[in-house]
């Protein structure tokens, strides 16, 4: 019970600082271990409603940078120009042609897309591995050579063939559970840098 109690100030932190999610706290647990959003960076970010990810993202980037941030639901109340939000469905192409009207290169993909949930765990893990598989696709297509890719998976049996595939792309993979996630929750971070555009050896 205390344990759920200290990830829950996550949320009254939040709101007293104006981030739109407790989420938000995740990504700068994520990039203060990696890194891999850096000033100047152009950022896509999935499943980026209400906008926590977001706005933490354009903070890194500051004034030369570029944030876009796609979800079924609309971005409301980011009111920065280095921000474009488009309310589509990432699996769907004339989304994907706004991203990259948007933006043609990305430095770094993050992605924090999630279904609906279930509750039946490997329904949610199916489901969710189907939405990354989208990201990772596109982020091939987006991603400038050495960027990197940093997203959510629900756990399951599919994970050690995605990181597989991943590992043939990426120079390293790794795999995170933020100190911000709620305990008890199957959703685990997979962080991989380096992308070979092209291919790799393996
Ligand atoms: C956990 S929330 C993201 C929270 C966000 N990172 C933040 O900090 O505010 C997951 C999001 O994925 C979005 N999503 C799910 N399926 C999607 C799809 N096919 N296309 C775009 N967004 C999708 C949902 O609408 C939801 O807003």
């Amino acid at each position: 019970m205390a344990v759920y109690n200290r990830k829950d100030s996550f949320y009254k932190k939040a709101k007293q600082e104006g981030y739109k999610s407790r989420a938000a706290y995740k990504l700068k647990e994520l990039n203060g271990r990696f890194g891999m959003i850096k000033k100047g960076g152009r950022v896509l970010d999935c499943g980026a409603a209400p906008g926590g990810w977001s706005q933490v993202a354009l903070e890194i980037v500051g004034p030369s940078g570029k944030v876009v941030g796609v979800d079924l639901n609309e971005i409301t109340g980011i009111n920065n120009p280095n921000f474009t939000g488009i309310a589509g469905d990432f699996t769907k192409d004339d989304t994907l042609e706004r991203v990259i009207a948007a933006s043609p290169v990305y430095d770094t993909v993050i992605s924090d897309i999630a279904p609906h949930t279930t509750g039946i765990r490997d329904a949610d893990h199916i489901n969710s591995l189907e939405l990354v598989s989208f990201v990772c696709g596109f982020a091939e297509k987006v991603l400038k050579p050495g960027g990197w890719l940093v997203f959510k998976l629900f756990e399951g049996e599919g994970r050690r063939g995605l990181t597989d595939g991943l590992k043939k792309k990426f120079r390293d993979v790794k795999i995170v559970r933020p100190e911000a996630t709620r305990s008890g929750s199957v959703e685990i971070y997979i962080a991989a840098s380096g992308y070979m555009k092209g291919g790799g050896n393996a």
